[in-house]
């Protein structure tokens, strides 16, 4: 190994020797040139030390001999050569052949499912992979950075790695063509020791961390609005009590509606932490398909004579549509009353208006079977209805909590439709009607 750096004209002739004796791909003209000539330096340089030996007053038969045997081991030296050929670039010290090396590197950047570019020391692109394409669209090789990204934290970043050679990262977030945060790491490229690297290379990739933002976002607003929930009725529990052990001590009268009104807290605050329970465990059994049959028609039937005292009281027509024979759908029993149940009171709490309500049960041939809740009262305006799946998502919180509702009803419909792999479908119009289809 030292021999190579010490001496780099042997070192080209045993490379010479190695490419020639190993590369079959060579054409055969070039290969017997190629073998000529690195031999026949070696030849060259024994017959000249020779000549020298037998001017020197050497025997001449000894002297050709000697000259002979050297030869001999010349053009034998096969095995030697290939071993030394075959040893790993980073054993030998020597970079692996830069006309391989950068086809390779940029294939692998290419599958990265992470945005990558690659740049000179002036900020300029040397390569960029598809997942950077996709991302910030394509940027030509030789355009500078800032073409694409005018930022000052970014170019500031660039900046500061490149007169530091130290790797850095920011988060960065782009609004167009949607709202997206990233992390950004730029790092000098540490290229292996005797690659012909000409100018430094430095490597900036995005990682996308808006979907774990979003999750973050959405825990700790389920957090504050799950204690919101639990905090009023908590209050106004307080709140009585305090009444009742000093001013109303004595005022049997008031200590009844206060009763009254206390037990209506405690429903409501024990119905939300039933509603979170059951949002949870259904999280945990998400991926869990059920596996029974199940029967919608006396399902809806049930569901039906459970509603009944509360249609009475809203003075709604609960109305079934159900075809004559079973329709079977694989599912879980108790979950799927849960759904219905839900629907169909929020049907007739918030359609009052409309005074009917209509449950028809589909089960065509050809077709997925179809339950659809069907109000008549006035409607959810177009802008909610994505949200309305949203935990605690209410249209009107007011109206919502007057009618006893703690806006996790639809929450756990989704929930249970995902794990069953049916589909809710809202249609609704303002002044006419709200229309839920749950698609088998
Ligand atoms: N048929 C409907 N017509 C008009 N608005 C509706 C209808 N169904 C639901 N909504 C709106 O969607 C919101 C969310 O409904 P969801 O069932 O999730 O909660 P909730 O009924 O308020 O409470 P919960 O079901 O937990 O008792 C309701 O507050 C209401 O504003
Ligand atoms: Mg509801």
């Amino acid at each position: 190994m030292n021999v190579n750096k010490k001496n780099p004209r042997f070192h080209r002739v045993r490379l010479l020797l190695a490419e020639v004796l190993l590369n079959d791909t060579l054409p055969p003209l070039r290969r017997l040139r190629a073998l000529l000539s690195a031999r026949g330096i070696l030849l060259v340089t024994a017959a000249l030390v020779a000549v020298t030996v037998y001017l020197s007053g050497a025997d001449a038969t000894v002297t050709a001999i000697l000259f002979g045997l050297c030869a001999i081991a010349i053009l034998m030296q096969r095995q030697p050569e290939a071993a030394l050929a075959q040893k790993p670039a980073s054993q030998d010290g020597d970079p692996p052949p830069a006309d391989l090396l950068r086809p390779t590197v940029y294939a692998t950047l290419g599958a990265l499912e992470l945005p990558v570019v690659v740049f000179r020391k002036d900020a300029t692109v040397l390569f960029q992979n598809r997942a950077m394409d996709k991302a910030f669209g394509p940027l030509a090789e030789g355009s500078h950075l800032s073409a694409r990204w005018r930022s000052p934290s970014i170019l500031d970043v660039i900046r500061e790695t490149i007169a530091t050679d130290e790797p850095n990262q920011i988060e960065h977030s782009e609004r167009l063509p949607s709202e997206r945060v990233y992390v950004v790491r730029i790092a000098p490229v540490d290229l292996p020791v005797g690659m012909p690297t000409g100018d430094k290379l430095y490597i900036m990739s995005f990682k996308d961390i808006s979907e774990l933002r979003r999750i973050d976002r959405m825990r700790s607003d389920f957090v504050a609005n799950a204690s919101h929930e639990l905090r009023t009725p908590l209050a106004s529990l307080k709140g009585f009590i305090e009444t009742m052990q000093g001013p109303a001590r004595t005022d049997v009268k008031a200590q009844e509606r206060f009763l009254a009104i206390m037990l209506d807290q405690a429903n409501r605050m024990s119905r939300l932490v039933d509603d979170l329970l059951s949002l949870s465990r259904l999280e945990l059994k998400a991926h869990l398909a059920p596996n029974e049959m199940v029967d919608l028609v006396p399902v809806i039937g049930h569901v039906r004579d459970s509603l009944a005292p509360l249609a009475a009281e809203l003075g709604i027509e609960l109305r079934l549509h159900l075809p004559p024979s079973r329709v079977e759908v694989m599912g879980d029993r108790d979950e799927l009353v849960q759904v219905f149940e839900n629907l169909m009171e929020n049907a007739c709490k918030y359609g009052q208006e409309g005074k009917v309500v209509d449950v028809h049960v589909r089960n065509e041939p050809g077709h997925a079977v179809e339950v659809s809740v069907v109000d008549h009262g006035p409607g959810i305006p177009a802008e909610h209805v994505p949200r309305l799946t949203e935990r605690f998502y209410r249209v009107s919180v007011a109206d919502s909590r007057s009618k006893k509702g703690t806006g996790l009803g639809l929450a756990i419909v989704k929930h249970i439709l995902t794990r069953h792999r049916a589909r809710l479908i809202v249609k609704s119009e303002i002044g006419k009607g709200t229309d839920f289809t749950v698609r088998f």
